[in-house]
């Protein structure tokens, strides 16, 4: 939802279930277990998202529904969760600065509708319909609204699917300025919704808020919107106009709760938005914590993207994870660390305050503190990366170490070898990457330059401070070294 006025009623409370008030209960205990497949039964399920909005309050450039929460665009979880109801279709009504919004969303499978003119939240759906056919369950999100609960809109779907009613959420809240309320007759039965605008005194202080989100047969909804006047507050076709017609013609209007106030709270600027991570990071970390893995703080860690675990693993305070990241058992994740895309196998440890990506460690690694593995380091069972070691495109053979200030890039490297310290292999000539190959059991000195295309043969020694251009033969020791000279009467420069 999107508009309360002041900062403080955003963190509105759920005051109540409204289990004793509301008829809707009773239904809900017969419905909650449908036919299965479909929400809705045998009808099929059409979503409409509402995201024509500009979003002022956010003070951006970019659109609302395009900023990111949890690493990615609100719009893009509002989708997923419609994509998780199993919707027949999705469509998207856009408006102004649309564009952009299209642009980066064009991976979705969705309809994208165009809103010309922002004639009000009814005008937004009557824009979609004539994509739905009439058999259809209409089921209406918002796309900053993006924590819906797919349980709770599958029952709110189920329900309007059942009958030829509305479900709609609603929810008790301590503050309800800037919802529109929730009338109901005095045996509890829904009798419409009155906008703050348009409110009496005594509407304004019912506690049940409109979430905005509701379901309706297409056929129905689609009558029922055609009713709809501009002749209020705001001159605004208001899709809430819609419960009073369903209303007037004895249709059944069913309210459904949702589990958790942040699941329907919406952003509309970004302290929102921050209150809404905070709680989603909550709930990903308590999954992981869930699933086995021991968090030193689950307010200090960040999930963007998919995280699957082993058991028994360990996480250090302020750890970012993205994208898709396996962790394997037993592995232990110092603090400061940033992990993307990457699988780490088990018995792995990850000491503090590396940054990882597009990596993939085997067995038993030992990597940091202060390492740096880029996408496609492959280590292997039992590897050590120590600190200020950086590794890209590269492959570390089992139980090789590489422990201190050094670059290892565009390399193949065997089994068994020592890195010595401030090692670079000098992959880039200015134009092109070669390569670096290092057979088993080599021994590479410290404060050697690699210079590729170029191999170290099996079992080759290189001494510390060669610059290697040639490849180096197996089982010999390699070193370019100038002479070391003296010159003893040396002064040095003094300030004049
Ligand atoms: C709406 C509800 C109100 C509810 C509240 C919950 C109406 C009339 N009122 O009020 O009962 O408590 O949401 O947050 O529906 N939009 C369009 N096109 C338009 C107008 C709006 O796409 O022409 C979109 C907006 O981008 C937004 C959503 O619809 O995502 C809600 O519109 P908004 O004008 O913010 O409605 P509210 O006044 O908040
Ligand atoms: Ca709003």
């Amino acid at each position: 939802m999107n508009h309360p006025g002041s900062p403080g009623d955003y963190n509105r409370r759920v005051i109540g279930r409204k289990e004793q008030m509301n008829p809707s209960t009773l239904e809900r205990a017969t419905l909650r277990h449908p036919r299965s497949g479909s929400p809705s039964g045998v009808t099929p399920l059409h979503v409409v998202i509402l995201a024509a909005g500009q979003g002022k309050r956010m003070r951006s450039d970019l659109p609302k529904v395009l900023h990111l929460l949890a690493g990615r665009p609100l719009l893009s979880h509002v989708i997923d969760a419609a994509g998780g109801l199993g919707a027949a279709r999705v469509h998207v009504v856009y408006g102004h600065g649309g564009g952009a919004v299209r642009e980066a969303m064009t991976a979705a499978d969705v309809e994208w509708v165009e809103q010309r003119e922002r004639l009000g939240t009814g005008h937004a759906v009557a824009q979609a319909m004539p994509g739905i056919p009439d058999d259809a369950t209409v089921l209406v999100l918002y796309g900053d609204v993006p924590l819906v609960n797919t349980a709770t809109l599958h029952e709110t779907a189920t329900l309007a699917g059942g009958g030829s009613g509305i479900a709609l959420i609603t929810a008790a809240v301590d503050d309800p300025g800037g919802y529109g309320r929730i009338v109901r007759d005095p045996d509890g039965h829904v009798l419409g919704i009155v906008e703050e605008g348009d409110a009496s005194d005594e509407q304004r202080a019912i506690a049940e808020i409109n979430t905005g989100i509701l379901a309706a047969r297409a056929g129905k909804l689609r009558g029922w919107l055609r009713r709809l006047s501009r002749d209020n507050a705001q001159g605004e076709y208001y899709l809430t106009g819609v419960v009073a017609h369903a209303v007037e013609e004895g249709m059944p209007v069913r309210t459904v709760p949702p589990e958790a106030i942040e699941e329907v709270l919406g952003v509309n600027d970004r302290v929102q938005l921050a209150t809404l991570e905070r709680f989603h990071q909550r709930r990903l970390a308590e999954t992981l914590m869930r699933e086995g893995a021991s968090l030193a703080d689950p307010a200090r860690i960040d999930v963007r993207g998919r995280v699957r675990t082993g058991r028994d693993i360990f996480i250090d305070v302020n750890v970012v994870l993205e994208g898709d990241v396996v962790l394997g058992d037993r592995v232990s994740i110092g603090p400061g660390c940033v992990i993307r895309d990457t699988v780490i196998e088990p018995d792995t440890e990850i000491r503090a305050h590396c940054v990882i990506e597009g990596a993939h460690v085997g067995v038993g690694c030992l990597v940091g503190p202060f390492a740096r593995l880029r996408p496609d380091a492959r280590l292997a069972r039992g590897v050590h990366v120590g600190n200020f070691v950086e590794v890209k495109n590269a492959a570390l053979g089992e139980s090789s170490k590489a422990n201190h200030l050094t670059y290892i890039g565009d390399s193949r490297v065997g089994r068994d070898v020592n890195v010595g310290a401030g090692v670079v292999t000098c992959n880039y000539d200015g134009a092109s990457k070669h390569t670096t190959v290092i057979g088993d059991d080599v021994f590479i000195g410290s404060g050697v330059m690699l210079v590729a295309p170029v191999t170290v043969h099996t079992g080759a020694t290189i001494g510390a401070g060669s610059t290697i251009g040639k490849d180096a033969p197996p089982d010999a020791l390699t070193l370019t070294r100038a002479p070391q000279k003296t010159f003893k009467h040396w002064q040095r420069p003094r300030k004049r």
